[in-house]
């Protein structure tokens, strides 16, 4: 049977420079621009410093960049997607870096991390992050290495588990680690039917809670034309807008406008969508019977 790779965008768009590391994977500079409360004033840096730079102006607020390392594959299976690095991923990203306040003093739980960019991202402003993803072709590991290569950035407290949308049977003491979370994040898990389907479930256990707690989700809607439909379609966005209706969740779901600064470098397609969804209203419900087929 032949095995289809797929590559995400970000590798093929070619905006960060990468080279291969010693064991086949990539490892790519992703450089971003420091928002303006990262850059510390120059008489901050060196109490001895002219604070009038070559033009005469008074020079306080520089504009810095910085440098995520993340090691990532450049082509996988669709089972090991999550090897790669994805879109949403710097999205989301930029989304925590143009509003740090929704951030700061948090403890953030992501879902379907993938390599831990997003993560690491959130790290630099959180109190808490706690990193999950399926533990396939060592992909805990992998997001242990990214966090390592990135410690200068990383202020939180972190913790790296496994969470599959597959298995929500959680031992209380995994419960109640996860459940602390008040800030959930998950880029571009939205891709195949079934996952979509574990994803909303896993949602539901986590938002189904007294706590306030809100959902930053990012998709592509990915288009593809079927003959069943003689239409162009994005499937799995449908897909998800219908698990939402079946378990007539009781959330508020707000679409965030993609007009937030732009920080790392990537084509910031228009069909991206940034999704916020509050538990506010939560109120008890039963889902084993409850699937969104
Ligand atoms: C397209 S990748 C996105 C990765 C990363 N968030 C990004 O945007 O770069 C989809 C992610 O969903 C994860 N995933 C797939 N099946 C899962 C499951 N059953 N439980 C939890 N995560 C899953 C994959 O391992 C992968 O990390």
């Amino acid at each position: 049977m032949t095995l289809y790779k797929v590559t995400s965008e970000i590798f093929t768009e070619n905006k960060n420079s990468s080279v291969i590391s010693e064991n086949g994977n990539a490892v790519t500079k992703f450089v971003f621009k420091y928002p303006s409360y990262m850059i510390k004033p120059k008489h901050e840096l060196n109490q001895n410093s002219n604070l009038i730079d070559s033009d005469n102006d008074l020079d306080i607020e520089r504009q810095e960049e910085g440098t995520l390392l993340i090691e990532h594959r450049t082509s996988t299976e669709l089972r090991h997607v999550g090897l790669q690095v994805w879109r949403g991923a710097l999205l989301l990203a930029d989304y925590i870096l143009s509003n740090p306040g929704l951030f700061e003093s948090k403890v953030v739980l992501e879902l379907g991390a993938g390599v831990g960019l997003t993560s690491i991202v959130a790290s630099f402003l959180a109190k808490e992050v706690i990193c999950t993803d399926v533990d396939i072709e060592g992909i805990l590991k992998l997001i242990h290495r990214n966090f390592t290569r990135n410690s200068v950035y990383v202020k939180s407290k972190i913790s790296v588990k496994e969470l599959n949308f597959f298995d929500l049977k959680w031992p209380t003491s995994y419960e109640k680690s996860v459940n602390v979370a008040t800030i959930i994040l998950a880029a571009d898990v939205i891709y195949d039917e079934n996952i979509t389907e574990g994803f909303v479930q896993t949602l539901v256990k986590l938002l189904d809670s007294e706590i306030p707690k809100v959902a930053y989700i990012t998709l592509e809607k990915r288009f593809v034309f079927t003959t069943a439909n003689m239409d162009t379609t994005a499937p799995m966005y449908e897909d998800f807008l219908k698990c939402f209706e079946t378990h007539n969740l009781n959330w508020r779901i707000e679409y965030i406008k993609i007009d937030f600064p732009q920080y790392f470098k990537y084509d910031r397609v228009k069909y991206m969508i940034l999704l916020k969804i509050e538990n506010k209203q939560s109120k008890q419900r039963n889902l084993t019977d409850n699937n969104c087929k």
